[in-house]
Parts: structure tokens; C-alpha cells; sequence
């Protein structure tokens, strides 16, 4: 019966009306949010390799670091020589660091070497990257003239044509001499060359995502566990071995390596504006600062952080700025005053909020300040009552991933009336939450995610006179063991390889195929599908084309375990008899992986047969971009 009932099923009907204006399509609504959190930046997209460069991991022992050799000792010695690094680490024979779970072998690559270093007699050190039980060498170098001055010396090591490693470690051998090391650092090559820079193939996944906006620098990392953890911006700018680090919100110490000036440059990188999330003078524990004139100290460092960001070579920060090797101002156009302030029990938001407002409007007229309460509906919570109206509010979902397709309407009958919205963090997951699952699920999302995801997304399309920006988090994870905080998350990677999960590519898939301009799309004759309780549409689809070439996108999300039959009536459209159609498919539970790192992955097919009517067949558990071109024939 059921077979007969599947046969006879009557295919779903999409008309698309090109006579109707639809809405403009935000020219900024895909972009990306990031935070250290899973080893996102140390151990992740900053291209460092070594782990606890400065020995402030851990006061007790110098963590990530051996002793080698006979009789080789090592040791934490305070030296107190400057505030960012008081403590050297006291090698006598020899020393080796393990990376971030394993230094990389990448073949006929060049490593930088640097040393901040002194030794009780002259000598050279001896530098190479080995095996983990040092029976093979990988590259190898003296780093000469250490001697009793302290000395920031660097080296090159040069990996020759041997096969790709993840777990090789890096060896300094003092022989009988004890050196003191207050620091070292070891860089593979960056994206772009970058000095301090990030990791090439990370930064091709992002790029490729054609991100219109980079969100930073967080999330809980914005804000830190009490009030003395905030991200430090200014201690984050100047040469390395000047930034102290922090103590990071996820269990682990921020080396503060990417700092403002690097997050900047990524966005800068990626051709995406940055949007900068400003301190707000609230900390994860629940402290807050008084609005008023204790808080003022809060607010005038944020205007000096934007100025940082934006200002002319004439103000104090601007010129800071370039000095650090940047003159030209970054886009900054939004910024974000906090993070997730809603849950600020002592109510003190709505004036935090007012002051800040304030202040920025009155020194920057022109940059949109975002709440990150209020929204209809996000946490319940209306915007305080307050005289300010913020430009957009941030609300963030995290929902199981057919609640997300619940969702994929919400925006549908939304209160057009004032600010616009900001989807800062969203991401669909399977069963558990990622902040209660932790390291025992995902490291990444599986195929059921990438269905919520892209069904939540047609909303966001379909909506977007009023959804202005949307940005998934988080966005990385190290998938090492340890390496993970919150289960789910865009990308993976350890520390050769890298990975996007279906989730990711349904991303890619939406960015890369949007049109300036919503086209009004109405379904008829959609199937139901049951899940537990509820009771969910069987499709989801939007559609947008672009208002210079005439090229159509649809988006279509079956997330049906059974392949459906689409009719499609295009009113007012007469599309070339030929398109494309890039599928991405797979069964719920499956993800990629370092091993497999596109089971699920768009592949794009000629389709042909085209018309102003025709049908189409979606498979089961599918995501579908649908591209039609404008043909010759005038409508
Ligand atoms: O994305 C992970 C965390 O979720 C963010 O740090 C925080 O803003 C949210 O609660």
C-alpha cells in the first residue's frame, strides 16, 4: 500500500512569480562567527606549532614540553624578566615540544624557527623535528650564537620530500651547556604569506564560503568567566613575545597569537567586513559593572578599540595601528555591544546598552550598533525598555535539527517594524545539545544537522528584508581527543588535515549560489512528515535571482527518506533549456571525518529540459541548488 501510495504520490507543486518584486536580498547575510573555543585559534586556524610557547599553561610544570636526552632535565624558572613572560623554561641537555596533539610533517615545507633565549656557556643550539621516538629526523638546524645575553634568534627547518606525519615533535639539544628559553616558536607557512599569520588550508575552506562578514572576537570569549577575563584586546597587539595571553572561558589559556590586528587581517583576507563585538562589562559568572561612571572606563576602551579599527593615522589608535603595519582603516560598519547579555540577571543590560549607544553614535555616527538581547522572541526576553533602539539584535539558536526545521518559517510572519535581525549563532544538532554532549558527540555535524541547517536557511532567504546577517557557530574544532568543548561544529581538523562537514558545505552551497533579490515562491500539494511529536513540512525552498544576469538559484531541502517529484511553473521566466543541479545527499547519521573527509559533498549535474514549466526529482535526504539561466526567448 505504502509502495502504491509513494507511486501515485501527485508531485509537489513550486510556482515561482517573477512578476511580483519579492525582497532585496541583504548583501552581508552569510558571514562567520568565531571564538577560541575547541582549539579554534591555538592548536587550530593560527599557524603556531608549538604548544605553551611561553610556559604560562601551567605555573606547576612546563606542560607540553620533555626532557631529552640522558641526564637531560628540564625546569619552570621564574626570571620575572618582563610581565608577558616571567618565566623561562631551564633546559640542561635537551628539550622537546609536542605541538598541538603532534608537530606536522608536511613534505618539502619550510618551518620557522624562533628562540628567545640565552645559555650559561656560547654555543649553537641544535633544532629538528623527529619521530616521536627520535629514530627518524625530519628537518634539521643550528640555531648559532646563543650565548649569556638574552636573544631572540631565529632558524629555518626545512622538511624535505618524505610522506605527510601528524605526531612528529621538535627537539632543542643544548649538549652540556643549560640554556634558559623564554619563549619559541615555530610557524608553518601562512595563507597569504602573513607574518603570525593563519593556516593555508583552513583559510581556503573559509574563503571558499565567501563569508561577507567575520564575527569576533566572540561568543563567551568576548566576555571570559569572571570580569578580569574579558578578551584583552590591547595586550593582544605588538610583537609576541609582548602579549601575556588570557585565560580563555573553555579550560584553556588563550596565547592571544591572534589578537585584534590578526583578526582583522583574516577578515581582511577573506573580503569579508569585520564585525567587532565589543566588552560590555559582563562576565560568564554573572558579575557586571555598574552602569554609570564605573562603567565608563568600559565604554571609552571600546571607542579606543574602534578607533583602533577605524581610525585615521591623526588619533592616538589609529596611529597605533599603523605602526603595527596596517594604515588603511578596516570596514568596520557593525558593532556588537556584548554577547549574549539576556542572560544578565541583574537586568543591567538595558542601561549598559543606553551607554554605550550612546557613546559610540556620538563619536561614529554612521556604525550600526547591534543588542545582543531582545529579538521577538530569542530567550523571551523583549528588548528592555529603554529609549535606544538598537540597528539589529543578535539572537541565537542552537535547536535539534528538526526542531531547526520547524523553524525554517519563523521569519515568515515576523514583526517587519524595527531593528533588524542578526542571527549571530544558529546551528541545528542531532539528540543532545553540543554544550551538554561535549567531547562525547560529533566533533562535527552529521547529514540530519545539514537538513535542519539548510530547511532553517530557505527562512532565512525567503526573510531577508528582515534577517540582515546570519552567521553558524561555532565554526572549528581540533577533533583530537581533549580537543573539544561543544560537540558540534563546522570544520575539523587535526594538525595536518582538515575537513567540512555536510553541515558546512550546505553553507557553501547557500552562499555561493544567491541572487540580490528574493523570488516569491509558493508550494502546494507538500507532503507531512512525522517526527515524534511533531508534525513537519516534507520540502523547503526558497528562491532569489540575480538582478544583472538574470540567473535563478532554488534551494530546495527534502528530508523525506524518499526521493520527491517537483513541478516546477515558472511564471514569468523563461530559463535556457539547460541549468545545473548540485546535489548534497546522504543518510542522517553520516559525517565526514579526517579519514573521509567528503562522504557528503556537493556534486553539480547538467540537468537539461528546461521551460517555463518542467519537473525534477529530488533524493532522499537531499539539500538542492537549482540554477537556471535567463534563455533568449522575452516573457
Ligand atoms: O558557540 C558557543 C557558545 O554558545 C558561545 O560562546 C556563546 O555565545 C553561546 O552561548
Amino acid at each position: 500500500m505504502l509502495f502504491l501510495a509513494l507511486l501515485f504520490q501527485a508531485p509537489v507543486h513550486l510556482s515561482l512569480d517573477f512578476a511580483k518584486p519579492g525582497v532585496a536580498v541583504s548583501s552581508r547575510l552569510y558571514g562567520l562567527m568565531t571564538e577560541e573555543i575547541n582549539y579554534s585559534y591555538d592548536g587550530g586556524l593560527y599557524a603556531e606549532l608549538l604548544r605553551n610557547r611561553a610556559f604560562l599553561d601551567d605555573s606547576r610544570r612546563p606542560a607540553h614540553w620533555s626532557a631529552v636526552g640522558d641526564d637531560a632535565s628540564i625546569n619552570l624558572e621564574p626570571t620575572g624578566r618582563t610581565a608577558a613572560r616571567p618565566t623561562a623554561l631551564r633546559i640542561h641537555g635537551g628539550a622537546a615540544n609536542e605541538g598541538y596533539w603532534g608537530i606536522p610533517v608536511r613534505p618539502s615545507t619550510a618551518y620557522r624557527l624562533t628562540l628567545w633565549v640565552k645559555a650559561d656557556a656560547p654555543g649553537p643550539i641544535h633544532a629538528s623535528i623527529e619521530s616521536p621516538d627520535g629514530a627518524t629526523v625530519y628537518a634539521r638546524t643550528d640555531v648559532a650564537a646563543v650565548d649569556s645575553q638574552w636573544r631572540k634568534l631565529g632558524a629555518t627547518l626545512r622538511i624535505g620530500s618524505v610522506p605527510p606525519i601528524t605526531d612528529a615533535r621538535l627537539v632543542l639539544r643544548t649538549g652540556d651547556r643549560t640554556v634558559w628559553l623564554e619563549q619559541a616558536s615555530l610557524f608553518q607557512p601562512t595563507y597569504k604569506g602573513r607574518e603570525n599569520g593563519n593556516r593555508p588550508d583552513l583559510m581556503r575552506l573559509l574563503v571558499d564560503m565567501k563569508p561577507k562578514f567575520l564575527r569576533f572576537p566572540g561568543g563567551n570569549y568576548l566576555e571570559g568567566n569572571t570580569l578580569k577575563d574579558r578578551f584583552p584586546w590591547k595586550e593582544t597587539l605588538g610583537p609576541i613575545e609582548g602579549r601575556p595571553g588570557h585565560r580563555s572561558p573553555w579550560g584553556y589559556r588563550s596565547t592571544d597569537g591572534m589578537g585584534l590586528l590578526e583578526f582583522l587581517q583574516w577578515s581582511e583576507d577573506m573580503k569579508a567586513k569585520p564585525l567587532l563585538a565589543v566588552y560590555a562589562g559582563y562576565a560568564l559568572n554573572g558579575g557586571y559593572i555598574k552602569p554609570g561612571p564605573d562603567l565608563q572606563p568600559v565604554v571609552d576602551d571600546a571607542l579606543n578599540e574602534i578607533e583602533y579599527v577605524i581610525g585615521g593615522p591623526e588619533t592616538a589608535w589609529g596611529a597605533r595601528r599603523a605602526k603595527d603595519g596596517h594604515p588603511k582603516p578596516f570596514p568596520l560598519e557593525c558593532v556588537e555591544v556584548g554577547n549574549e547579555d539576556g542572560f544578565d540577571k541583574s537586568g543591567s543590560y538595558a542601561a549598559r546598552f543606553v551607554q554605550f549607544y550612546d557613546a559610540i553614535k556620538a563619536k561614529y555616527p554612521r556604525l550600526r550598533v547591534i543588542s545582543t538581547t531582545g529579538g521577538k522572541d530569542w530567550l523571551g526576553l523583549k528588548f528592555p525598555i529603554t529609549k535606544r533602539e538598537p540597528d539589529l539584535w543578535d539572537e541565537h539558536y542552537y535547536s535539534e535539527a528538526w526542531d531547526m526545521m520547524g523553524m525554517a518559517t519563523k521569519y515568515d510572519t515576523y514583526d517587519r517594524k524595527g531593528p533588524k535581525v542578526f542571527v549571530g549563532e544558529w546551528a541545528s544538532h542531532d539528540t543532545v545539545p553540543p554544550w551538554q554532549a561535549g567531547p562525547r558527540a560529533g566533533p562535527t555535524p552529521n547529514m540530519k544537522c545539514a537538513l535542519g541547517d539548510a530547511a532553517f536557511m530557505t527562512g532565512l532567504e525567503r526573510n531577508s528584508d528582515v534577517v540582515e546577517m546570519a552567521c553558524y557557530a561555532p565554526l572549528l574544532v581540533n577533533v583530537n581527543p581533549g580537543g573539544r568543548q561543544w560537540s558540534l561544529n563546522l570544520i575539523g581538523y587535526d594538525a595536518l588535515r582538515c575537513f567540512g562537514s555536510p553541515s558546512f558545505y550546505a553553507q557553501k552551497m547557500f552562499a555561493e549560489n544567491l541572487g540580490d533579490r528574493t523570488v516569491p515562491l509558493t508550494l502546494s500539494n507538500v507532503p507531512t512528515q512525522q517526527q515524534g511529536e511533531k508534525s513537519l513540512p516534507g520540502l523547503f525552498a526558497s528562491a532569489t535571482s540575480d538582478s544583472r544576469t538574470g540567473t535563478v538559484y532554488v534551494k530546495l531541502v527534502n528530508p523525506l527518506s524518499s526521493e520527491q517529484a517537483i513541478a516546477f511553473d515558472l511564471k514569468g521566466y523563461s530559463p535556457r533549456p539547460s541549468g545545473t543541479l548540485t546535489v548534497l545527499k546522504g543518510d542522517l547519521k553520516t559525517m565526514n571525518s579526517i579519514d573521509e573527509p567528503t562522504k557528503i559533498s556537493p556534486v553539480t549535474a547538467e540537468i537539461h529540459g528546461l521551460g517555463p514549466t518542467f519537473q525534477q526529482t529530488l533524493p532522499a535526504h537531499s539539500v538542492v541548488v537549482l540554477t537556471l539561466r535567463r534563455g533568449t526567448r522575452r516573457v
